[in-house]
């Protein structure tokens, strides 16, 4: 009696602890608008029955999941009995409601039912993923649910996500399994890039030798672009009209549209190397084996217009999306600089360039596409000599292009590459698979505002939305597209619905950290870069050494550290404050929970010289892409890594850069060394010309010397300058590239200079 007494003791107390936790974190991405907390549990039992009148897809769905999750086999039924425990999906009867609100829904749980209403099977679906994210996952005896009340409701209508099937090929399977993912982050767009200079994906039937030949390479590169090797492995496939008509019902009935693109009037190697008669030049073209941009493109003659539309039209039959994606995106206007019948069409068009000839050919596109109903979205290219009528702009070279397009009043879909490109690392590149490039943590991701502030609000309505993209020229697997898609596609489902605010990171964070056990129940390989250590260097107010400041997503005090020696649990430190470092060092450190070690090791050696540490002035702000550290950056002893141009680098544009370095007292100088780099495929460019002085009071300077163009591309990116003199102040002048010339990629546009460090000895 009394041990019963005693039990019933501790259930209370623990029952109690959940319903009074005043504020509990559920693990819901995205977060829903507005969520009420009520006391008590709803008890899921195989008893559970499923009621539901006309939402077949969705009862079988919600079925399906707790099948798999828990083996109970739940009744779907019309009603339910009294008093049983149930599950009712109810369309409210308001069948006109607007197209926006179609996506609402509300989530009721009490202590015997769940009730998810919503005007729509699409809110009833994403009542559903509400209620799927909210079952522990964890084997235990019962399986409850807080009560509570969410009201809910998304801010933008393309919620999206892009996969480049064309640079490497993903199986059907494949392409359902991420379209589940989106699902249960309630997107709703699918943006698939079926056609590219490496590969032509999709049947058609009118031109079978655009999957025959143009599926197929005769080899694809190994290792990183700038490697420059090519195996010679025969690579492809392609999906049939009948396994589109496949996905896109399987995305349909997850209330996602598939958005096809075929692009035009660039990256078609692939179909000219089937039909090589659509080119300038005839050809004979073979697909692609390397990646990049390349000069072959369709040429705007009539019988190309007549290929394209019959395509299209095929296109048109398979996707019922209201828009088609027809590219737009790098096309190197050479060949039509050279054409005899482009230059024909561009005197009888009364086009000025090259440019208007694009605008021209996407114009012919459009009217097509329009005539059938449809309309087209293009990359920012496409405002180029013109934007088409009708044309919606997604924005990927940065923001202006969305920015320049919503002030035409044509729709917008914000996809830029510094926030949504998640080709890009997420990581400590040591860490993870071969990228691109670049750095777009998920911090980087929640923190995306698709809407930007340049716009006025009657602007703002233009921006749809937001889409994040995921080529794939290093992602050969689908466990890679898991990596790199995920967790980022989470931060970005936030961003979309409309609930993501930085200023609340910690918050998302705690959620993520539980949601990661659904993303481990469902066997999804996502980055754990999450959980890296990061750090920042920073001055010391002494001007002697640097001082370090290490984070970790969530207690910087988990985080173990050593100096000089590996990383072992027990004899590293607990980090406690930001480490004051006075000489050159490696640093070792990691996230541990418990004595157990989450993150990958974090490692970063200070490399000091005499201007380690010391106060440095620029004349010019580095580019806010590639700003993070500020001018420190170029002094803070730590070389940078290629592969993080967003973190260990400053990136300018435009104007010379001039740099100011006060080393606190006189010395004897010897040398400077600064560290720049070159990747063409970036259009980073070494600089052309370094002039540097010195200056014993900071007010008058002598020059020292100058390197030029030829001095610098020999000198592999670190640029060592020669110098004696006896001086506190070094002055040091750098001018960049300036506009890309012919023969280079992004020829025409301004290159970038990105520079590291500086050292003085
Ligand atoms: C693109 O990344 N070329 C749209
Ligand atoms: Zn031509």
């Amino acid at each position: 009696m009394k041990i019963l007494s005693f039990l019933f003791l501790i259930i209370t107390i623990a029952t109690n602890a959940i319903a009074q936790s005043t504020n509990p974190i559920l693990p819901l991405i995205p977060k829903p608008k507005s969520i009420q907390i009520n006391d008590g549990v709803f008890t899921l039992s195989s008893s559970t029955v499923i009621v539901s009148t006309g939402n077949s897809f969705e009862a079988e769905y919600l079925k399906t999941w707790i099948r798999s999750y828990f083996g109970f086999n739940l009744d779907i039924s019309p009603t339910a009995k009294q008093a049983q425990s149930s599950i009712t999906l109810t369309q409210k009867n308001e069948s006109n409601t607007a197209k926006k609100l179609q996506e609402n829904y509300q989530l009721e749980i009490s202590k015997h039912n769940i009730s998810i209403s919503a005007p729509s099977n699409t809110g009833i679906f994403y009542g559903i993923q509400t209620t799927l994210q909210l079952f522990p996952l964890k084997p235990s005896e019962t399986i409850t649910l807080p009560c509570l009340l969410i009201v809910d409701q998304p801010v933008y209508s393309w919620r999206g996500m892009h996969l480049d099937v064309c640079r490497h090929f993903f199986p059907k399977a494949y392409i359902k399994r991420y379209i589940d993912y989106l699902a249960m982050y309630k997107m709703n767009t699918f943006h698939w890039h079926l056609t590219e200079d490496q590969g032509w994906r999709i049947e058609i039937k009118k031109y079978p030798k655009l999957t025959e030949i143009g599926a197929w390479r005769k080899g694809s590169m190994i290792g990183h672009y700038s490697d420059q090797k090519i195996d010679s492995i025969k690579y492809g496939g392609f999906y049939t009209q009948d396994d589109i008509r496949e996905i896109v019902k399987y995305a349909q009935d997850r209330h996602i549209t598939v958005v096809p693109e075929i692009e035009l009037p660039g990256h078609s190697l692939a179909a000219l190397a089937a039909y090589p008669e659509y080119s300038c030049q005839g050809g004979p073209f073979e697909v692609a084996k390397t990646w990049g941009v390349f000069d072959d493109v369709y040429c705007p003659k009539e019988q190309t217009f007549t290929f394209l539309e019959d395509i299209l039209t095929e296109v048109m039959d398979l996707f019922p999306s209201p828009y088609i994606h027809i590219g737009g995106d790098e096309c190197p206007k050479l060949r039509w600089k050279n054409c005899t019948n482009c230059q024909s069409i561009l005197k009888k068009e009364g086009l000025l360039n090259e440019h208007e000839l694009q605008s021209y050919f996407i114009k012919r596109i459009e009217k097509f596409i329009n005539a059938r109903g449809r309309n087209i979205i293009g990359w920012d290219e496409i405002l180029e000599g013109g934007l088409a009528p009708n044309a919606a702009v997604m924005s990927w070279r940065g923001t202006q292009g969305g920015i320049d397009a919503a002030k035409q009043s044509h729709y917008v879909v914000m996809s830029p590459g510094s926030h949504c490109y998640f080709d890009h690392y997420q990581g400590d590149p040591k860490n993870e698979p071969i990228a691109i490039g670049g750095y777009t943590p998920i911090e980087k991701v929640y923190a995306y505002n698709p809407t930007p502030s340049e716009l006025l609000p009657n602007e703002s309505k233009y921006i749809l939305g937001a889409q994040g993209n995921v080529w794939t020229e290093y992602i050969n697997e689908p466990k890679n597209v898991d990596y790199m898609a995920m967790p980022r596609m989470a931060a970005l489902s936030e961003v979309v619905w409309g609930t993501a605010d930085i200023k609340q990171y910690k918050n998302f964070q705690h959620r993520l950290i539980q949601h990661f056990e659904l993303l481990d129940w469902k066997g999804i390989s996502y980055s754990k870069a999450f959980y890296e250590v990061t750090s920042k260097a920073s001055p010391h107010p002494s001007k002697k050494g640097i001082m370090v400041k290490l984070t970790a997503p969530f207690d910087s005090s988990r985080i173990r550290y050593t100096l000089n020696q590996d990383l072992l649990p027990f004899h590293s430190s607990t980090y406690t404050s930001p480490l004051h470092i006075l000489k050159s060092s490696t640093l070792n450190a990691a996230y541990f929970e418990n004595e157990s070690q989450k993150s990958m090791p974090f490692k970063q050696s200070f490399l000091f010289s005499k201007s380690t540490g010391k106060p440095i002035k620029l004349n010019t702000e580095p580019h806010p892409n590639y700003a993070l550290g500020g001018a420190f950056t170029l002094v803070d002893g730590q070389l940078g890594d290629k592969t993080k141009y967003g973190r260990d680098w400053l990136g300018f544009k435009g104007q010379n850069v001039e740099a100011i370095i006060d080393l606190d007292s006189m010395d004897r100088l010897s040398s400077i060394s600064i560290t720049t780099m070159q990747n063409e495929g970036s259009w980073i460019h070494y600089p052309k010309k370094i002039t540097y002085w010195v200056s014993t009071d900071g007010v008058s300077y002598t020059e020292v010397g100058m390197k030029n163009s030829q001095d610098i591309t020999n000198s592999q990116g670190t640029i060592n300058l020669k110098l004696d003199a006896i001086a506190r102040y070094i002055k040091i002048e750098i001018m960049p590239i300036g506009i890309i010339p012919e023969g280079s990629q992004g020829a025409g546009s301004e290159g970038w200079l990105f520079l590291d460090e500086i050292r003085i000895d």
